[in-house]
């Protein structure tokens, strides 16, 4: 384990819709997030950084779970790039490891006081069919995909219900959760089981008020879709594809996070939040 650390702000108390607090506009300032902690695993790339910048921007304090390339983590200039006013720490903690993800729920309360929103969001993929799948390929990508999104809401759940209750679980999942895509078989039926744990873990969870969604990205542009991205002809097709003609840029899916974690969604729970540019009323997946 390895742990770096940034500046040191106020680590106010997680706030969160009242009923004495008129919801708006408060929900839908600049500082939506502001004091509370928000860990995002998988964080030092693609759509995992561009949350940590949306939510520090938004004032949370931040906590980056990283497993490799560490010059990628420097909590302080990712806090500086977002203009935020929260704080970062970086935690090196592989999700498909329970004993790792607990560390990293310690290690953000032990320096923030609190946790306020888990972000489930380290993924990957093999891009294989169900023949062309071994079982390493398999293991590889339930245990980060499934097993760390399971096991980051359990132990999160946990920490939600000692404080008292509350809380926001988000798993970034993918318009895979319901829409096949053959050739990357492991992959959907992973996303297809964070869909169901999303519907059935939320509903025994909003007892003690936490809410569990999640965000459903469609083609995003970061290294999980590098080498279609790479290919003029492959990426010409995916665009086409798009209603919106476009693959998403990765701070749109943190302004969608943003905006599930904070009291603006105090009302949504135990479901998926598309965010696909269209493609899933379009045509194949590439
Ligand atoms: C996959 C990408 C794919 C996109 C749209 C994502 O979940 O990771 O490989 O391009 O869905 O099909």
């Amino acid at each position: 384990m390895s742990e770096a650390t940034s500046h040191d702000t106020q680590a106010d108390t997680a706030g969160g819709a009242g009923a004495e607090q008129p919801l708006l506009p408060d929900a839908f300032t600049a500082k939506a997030l502001a004091g509370r902690t928000v860990i995002v695993t998988g964080a030092n790339s693609g759509i995992g950084a561009a949350i940590v910048d949306a939510c520090a921007a938004a004032g949370a304090n931040v906590v980056i779970d990283w497993v490799t390339h560490p010059e990628t983590v420097d909590p302080a200039t990712r806090i500086a790039e977002a203009a935020g006013s929260g704080s970062a720490m970086a935690v090196q903690a592989d999700v498909g490891n329970v004993a790792d993800l607990q560390n990293l729920i310690d290690q953000a309360v032990a320096r923030f006081g609190r946790l306020d929103v888990m972000i489930n969001n380290a993924g990957v993929e093999t891009r294989h069919s169900l023949l062309e799948t071994e079982e390493k390929d398999f293991d590889f990508v339930m245990n980060i995909n499934l097993k760390g999104t399971f096991f980051g809401a359990k132990l999160a759940a946990q920490q939600f219900i000692k404080q008292g209750g509350g809380g926001v679980i988000l798993n970034v999942s993918s318009v895979h959760e319901d829409w096949p895509m053959p050739g990357n078989t492991a992959y959907c039926v992973s996303k297809g089981g964070a869909r169901m744990l999303t519907r059935t873990a939320g509903v025994e969870l909003a007892q003690h008020g936490i809410r569990m969604v999640n965000i459903a990205p469609g083609a995003v542009n970061t290294p999980i879709n590098a080498q279609t991205m790479a290919d003029p002809e492959k990426a010409a097709a995916l665009n086409h594809s798009i209603p919106l003609g476009r693959v998403a840029e990765p701070d749109e899916i943190g302004a969608t996070a943003v905006f599930l974690a904070s009291d603006a969604a105090s009302y949504i729970t135990c479901t998926t939040v598309v965010v696909d540019g269209g493609i899933m009323m379009s045509a194949a997946g590439l």
